[in-house]
């Protein structure tokens, strides 16, 4: 098939490489010249797993090229994919100008039959908007339909995720559409959910609110077991075997980030009120995520008594995630950030984001490392932040070896506890009652109390 997918961001740039590497014929378009051009030398914008190879492979096969111009890049295409980003805007709904703004000029150049496919992620009626403003301003009497068919990609395994789906949504109101749908996808034989273009608008938001939830509700019995002296690791094992619940996204931590949670939620709790009602439970699942963190810096709060200021601190992982170079509302980033407004210095280390977060924390008080090893160097206390493995199988010893102080804030629980306080670690983990938990557990809470009125 014939395809343009417009926009090369996460979603758009592995849709495009994707599609042709399962034989079809994708032109990528995106108005950012200097990003085009470095794709197409196989430099890609992102840090992705795997993707450099498909795309440069598929180019040099003459299935996949990219332009500047949308009317080129739709010219001879069956589907033309909206990729665009939509960002939190300031009253929490989905940014959608880039959309609208897409829509209008897909509108002038369209000459023949087209199924144009929003796969962005845009809150309930987007769609049909797209339909009335390519009506609005069709300059002659040619046919389209319009589809949503949401994205499930999670960065950082997005190739994978994409080749291995286990669901296509297709939302639209013509057969059409869905027939056209269904050649593109129907080979990789995993269900597609053909339905109204609203439902399939509510389930891309339906289930990232989901998968927040579950984090943000382990996230609270972390809280619970570790003060009821309970393992999260072992309590999140046995639930997530009963097939109901699932093992996925119960890993309790520092709190969920990246460019979709956070602005999904949100869009939700919008469209909720919009509708005149309150989605309770959302508004619960993003102020635990915002709790958590502080919960987490408070343990290093009660452990030095309060006297953060000075303390030489390295941080493990700058990324919203392991596998990405993404900061994007990263936790980290703003755990860091507290640490260093509370007076500390930060000898930080990420495999794939330094350069993408030095832009954003600068050079002040953070020393940039070139390894897990150097940014333990001489530090009183470790904090690990981002979930990458190179991070899990550290080698211990070197690391006590390096530190002044022996003392590891695990916000990812990725060490095993009884390795790290066999080798004399005092250690805090997330809801686990560990010897460094049990060192502060009979101080009162006052910290988490004082940040939250402070409204940080
Ligand atoms: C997410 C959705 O998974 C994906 O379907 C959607 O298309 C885009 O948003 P992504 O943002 O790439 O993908 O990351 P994901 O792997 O879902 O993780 C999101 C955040 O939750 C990360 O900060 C991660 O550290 C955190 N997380 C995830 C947890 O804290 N615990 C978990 O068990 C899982």
């Amino acid at each position: 098939m014939k395809l343009c997918v417009i926009g090369t961001g996460y979603v758009g740039l592995v849709g495009a490489a994707i599609f042709s590497d399962w034989g079809n014929h994708v032109t990528g378009v995106d108005i950012d010249e200097k990003k085009i051009s470095r794709i197409q030398k196989g430099d890609m914008p992102i840090y992705e797993p795997g993707l450099s190879e498909i795309v440069l492979n598929n180019i040099k096969e003459g299935r996949l090229k990219f332009t500047t111009s949308i009317a080129e890049g739709m010219k001879d295409a069956e589907i033309i994919f909206i990729c665009v980003g939509t960002p939190q805007s300031e009253t929490g709904a989905a940014d959608l100008s880039a959309v609208w703004a897409v829509a209008k000029e897909i509108s002038n150049h369209l000459t023949d039959y087209k199924v144009i496919v929003t796969k962005s992620t845009v809150p309930v009626g987007t769609n049909q908007k797209v339909k009335e403003i390519i009506l609005e301003n069709l300059k002659s009497d040619v046919e389209f339909d319009v589809a949503s068919n949401p994205e499930f990609l999670r960065e950082g395994s997005s190739v994978e995720d994409m080749k291995d789906t286990d669901r296509t949504i297709v939302g639209s109101e013509s057969e059409k559409a869905f027939k056209t749908m269904r050649r593109l996808y129907e080979h990789l034989g995993s269900p597609i959910i053909e339905c109204d273009l609203r439902s399939a608008e509510m389930i891309k938001y339906a289930s990232n609110a989901f998968l927040a939830t579950k984090i943000s509700f382990i996230n609270e019995i972390a809280q619970i077991c570790e003060r009821a002296q309970a393992d999260v690791s072992v309590v999140a094992k046995g639930m997530g075997l009963d097939r109901r619940i699932g093992s996925a996204f119960l890993n309790a931590g520092i709190g969920y980030g990246g460019s979709c949670f956070p602005k999904d939620v949100a869009a939700l709790y919008k469209t909720s009120t919009d509708q005149a009602y309150d989605f309770k439970l959302l508004r619960s699942v993003m102020e635990v995520n915002l709790i958590q963190q502080f919960n987490f810096i408070n343990k290093a709060r009660k452990y030095y008594g309060s006297e953060i200021h000075g303390k030489v601190f390295g941080c493990l992982g700058l990324s919203f995630k392991g596998d990405t170079d993404d900061i994007r509302e990263s936790v980290s980033i703003d755990v860091i950030e507290h640490l260093r407004g509370l007076g500390a210095k930060l000898k930080v280390y990420d495999p794939e984001a330094m350069e993408n977060a030095k832009k954003v924390l600068g050079e002040e008080s953070i020393e940039y490392c070139k390894s897990e090893y150097d940014a333990a160097t001489g530090v009183d206390a470790l904090f690990v932040l981002t979930e990458w493995s190179q991070f899990k199988s550290m080698d211990l010893f070197r690391l006590k070896e390096n530190m002044k102080y022996p003392v590891i804030f695990d916000g990812r629980n990725l060490l095993d506890k009884s390795a790290v306080e066999g080798i004399g670690f005092t250690y805090f983990a997330i809801g686990k009652y560990t010897n460094g938990v049990k060192s502060i557990h009979e101080k009162n809470d006052v910290y988490s109390s004082a940040v939250l009125k402070n409204g940080h």
